[in-house]
């Protein structure tokens, strides 16, 4: 046998493709199958990254009983593989925590970028608004271009009553971080197929009070560096970058060496987010199927990580990081999950992507027909997905309604014990929220 080729150690803590290659579907990580709801509450547009307007210590901020949430947004008459090129942010409010009325885009004209990607939303104590996003491309181009730039609309006014919510502008723009080149890849630096610099999130460590903000980025990887086994892997360079703000300002940030990289794994760990539990800092990611490395096969899913701190080291939670999938006959029913705790157990929101594809492949949806494409995308929230947390280990142990989003003050109904004591094969439906 071969020895093991003497590779450069790296300062960040990596998920290796020693874990990644234990990754398979389970009981305890296979969501149960979606439907599309007997409703759409916003037909003409389709909606998909989510996220939702938070406190400092992270809790869903209530406004007069309201709750907001932030997604991205096309017009439903566009093709979905087309959504991204026009992505544009519009919030959501409600009071019962699944019935959810759009408020518009967030944003007039001013947004910075062609279009927007996602982000993260912070009310502040002073009511202050900060809209985080990822300013793609720039405004006015005329051929659409990659550029990720991290940015915040700074502003805006909420106003509620028992009628609605509104949030009005203006709001005041302006990047906070581009790629410095050696922590964070710059898209000239790029060797691989998608690049990314984007999907700002702002989290506050409630152990030190550290205001910081986590992103999804790549590493620069350097030719010849012998880090990985060949060169092919070596443009699977996903990392999970995080800055800081000396003095909690939510706008100052200052990059710190990332918190994890998935080099020679993986090279999109997409909206990394950080929920603590039990004194565990839970870090979580999305990731595709197709944007592993060759000799490794993960699916769509959502993936997480645990440390004793919020700067690590971080190991792959359930051995191989996966946390939750999509059923092997619906590979991509869902898509960019958001985990919040809720008391005990965390729930997971994603969005509901492609259904019923009978075997193609994500790529495979450009060729049907157009009213195929658009029949079989959801373009709306999923089934909340219900986890039970322990140590390193996770397990899915129900679902609750399409859009549920329940703050920890609202109870949710009980678990079943049969289920709770290991996961029914047969569990199907949703609770209501
Ligand atoms: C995940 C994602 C995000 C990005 C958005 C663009 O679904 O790739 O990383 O911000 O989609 O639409």
């Amino acid at each position: 046998m071969n020895p093991e080729p003497e590779r450069r150690k790296r300062a960040t803590p990596r998920w290796t493709r020693e874990q990644a290659s234990k990754i398979e579907r389970t009981s305890e990580t296979v969501a149960p199958i979606i439907y599309p709801p007997t409703e759409d509450a916003a037909p003409d547009i389709n909606g998909w990254d989510t996220w939702f307007l938070r406190t400092r210590d992270g809790s869903i901020a209530s406004i007069d009983g309201w709750r907001v949430i932030f997604s991205l947004t096309a017009p439903a008459d566009l093709l979905p593989g087309k959504r991204h090129d026009v992505a544009e942010i519009r919030y959501f409010y409600s009071r019962d925590g699944k019935n959810w009325h759009d408020g518009g885009p967030i944003f007039e004209d001013e947004a910075l970028g062609s279009r927007q990607w996602a982000g993260s939303a912070l009310l502040d104590e002073d009511g202050q608004i900060y809209v985080y996003y990822t300013a793609s491309g720039r405004a006015d181009e005329e051929e659409l271009t990659y550029e990720q730039r991290l940015a915040v609309g700074s502003g805006g006014m909420i106003e509620a009553d028992d009628s609605g919510l509104t949030i009005e502008g203006p709001f005041e723009h302006e990047i906070l971080l581009e790629p410095d080149g050696e922590r964070y890849e710059r898209e000239e630096q790029y060797r691989g197929m998608i690049y990314t610099f984007r999907d700002p999130w702002f989290y506050e460590d409630p152990a030190t009070d550290e205001t910081c903000l986590l992103f999804e980025a790549n590493s620069p990887v350097l030719e010849g560096e012998g880090v990985c086994e060949d060169e092919v892997q070596e443009a699977f360079n996903g990392s999970v970058g995080i800055a800081r703000s000396p003095t909690g300002d939510p706008t100052d940030w200052h990059f710190e060496d990332p918190l994890l990289e998935g080099v020679c794994v993986n090279q999109e760990l997409e909206r990394p987010h950080v929920v603590v539990h039990d004194s565990q800092y839970y870090l979580f990611i999305s990731s595709h199927d197709h944007t592993f490395a060759p000799g490794i096969d993960g699916p769509d899913g959502l993936y997480g990580f645990v440390a004793d701190s919020l700067m690590g080291e971080y190991r792959p939670l359930n051995e191989s990081g996966l946390v939750l999938t999509n059923p092997e006959n619906a590979p991509y029913q869902a898509y960019s999950w958001v985990a919040f705790p809720h008391r005990e157990e965390l729930l997971v929101s994603g969005f509901f992507n492609y259904y019923d594809l009978g075997g193609l492949a994500l790529d495979d949806v450009a060729g049907l027909p157009p009213e195929e494409q658009h029949a079989k995308f959801g373009g709306m929230l999923a089934p909340t997905v219900r986890l039970a947390l322990d140590g390193d280990r996770t397990r899915i142990t129900g679902t609750l309604s399409h859009g549920c989003i329940p703050l920890e003050s609202e109870a949710l109904p009980e678990l079943p014990e049969e289920r709770l004591a290991h996961r029914e094969e047969t569990h199907r439906g949703y609770d209501t929220c």
